[in-house]
């Protein structure tokens, strides 16, 4: 079965084609970045906008390089939340208007459930049951998950998400919009010199706290004298500090459940000091490790095609509605 993906929960217009069998066919990501950085941040109403404009080209392009029409789409899956309630109303509008059209079923996919499949896509997909880590612009999630749909939330982020973290830093350190791999790209200039703390790891448990980091950053660059090269020592000394933090709670997570597979998803997986800090310590816990490729990191079309795919093949219906859903916990899925 082909199926359709579209995402469409925030600041990029993805959309993808799987094949059930045969794997991804092709997939294109259109990015609004350029347009919200003159703002400083995602403005909703200029995302919804664009997605309107963007979606439905990127539809027809993707079709045409798949060598497809719309007679061979068996399904259509679309970002249903978490996210940005215009951007989300766009997707799945589209996707219920086309899947009427096409008389095929369409499928609301949960925006962190396609992060958390995303390493399915790869050349050597983790088998069930892992420990997951996802870290977005608006979540930290620690997860152990035993199969498509069986969730069962280890700890999570009680204030800012790491993405988020990483984007005020950023900020402050008047790097502008999109915060995070500006942030990493500065911290390569720099050298950690000054120890910054490691929220909640003197203490049991597997939630995050990343708003104190942020105080503590900005009390520090305010006693400095904003040199470049102190703000790259800050920019360091901060990815350092959010690097060690993951890892550490990563290894209680695999610890605590007797796991010894951890896939880490989301927008921040693309960090490099976090990959190694990660890559680091499964070495020790003798665990395997599974990133999504760079570009599937972020968000992108490609993995809602995949989560809908599984979905849609287990024989999962839903009704005709329109959903969309901007706050929506992962732990309220069930099985496909
Ligand atoms: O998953 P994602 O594309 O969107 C959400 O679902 O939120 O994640 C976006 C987040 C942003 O906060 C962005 O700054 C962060 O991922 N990000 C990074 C890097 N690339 C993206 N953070 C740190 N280092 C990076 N290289
Ligand atoms: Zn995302």
């Amino acid at each position: 079965m082909y199926v359709l993906g579209i995402e469409t929960s925030c600041d990029e217009t993805g959309v993808a084609i799987y094949h059930s069998k045969k794997g991804l066919c092709s997939h294109l990501l259109y990015s609004q970045v350029d347009m919200h950085s003159e703002y400083g941040g995602v403005v909703p109403e200029l995302a919804s906008r664009d997605h309107i404009r963007k979606l439905v080209p990127l539809i027809k392009q993707c079709l045409k390089e798949s060598q497809l029409t719309s007679n061979d789409i068996g399904g259509i899956a679309y970002t249903a939340g978490p996210g940005l309630m215009g951007a989300l109303l766009v997707g799945a509008a589209t996707a219920r208007s086309l899947a009427w059209a096409w008389q095929v079923p369409a499928l609301a996919v949960h925006h962190m459930e396609g992060h958390l499949l995303a390493p399915m896509l790869e050349e050597n997909p983790p088998e069930f049951p892992f420990v997951a880590l996802l870290i977005s612009g608006g979540h930290t999630l620690l997860v152990q998950v035993e199969g498509i749909g069986r969730y069962q939330l280890l700890g999570e982020s009680l204030d800012d998400a790491a993405g988020e973290a990483f984007d005020k830093t950023a900020k402050m350190l008047g790097l502008g919009y999109p915060g995070g791999p500006r942030l990493s790209a500065l911290a390569e200039q720099g050298k950690p010199q000054i120890k910054f703390p490691r929220p909640m790891t003197d203490r049991p448990g597997l939630d995050f706290s990343f708003s104190g980091l942020k105080t503590f950053t900005l009390n520090i660059i305010n006693a400095s004298e904003k040199t470049d090269q102190d703000k790259a020592d800050v920019a360091a000394a901060f990815q350092q500090a959010v690097a060690e933090t993951l890892s550490i709670k990563c290894r209680r997570a695999l610890q605590q459940t007797g796991l010894k597979r951890l896939v880490v998803a989301g927008g921040v997986s693309a960090n490099k000091q976090i990959r190694a800090c990660l890559t680091e310590m499964v070495v020790k816990e003798n665990a395997q490790l599974y990133f999504p490729r760079l570009q599937f990191c972020t968000d992108n079309g490609a993995m809602i095609a995949y989560a809908g795919c599984q979905r849609l093949m287990a024989g999962q219906q839903q009704g005709l509605e329109i959903y969309a859903r901007p706050r929506w916990p992962i732990s309220e899925l069930s099985g496909s």
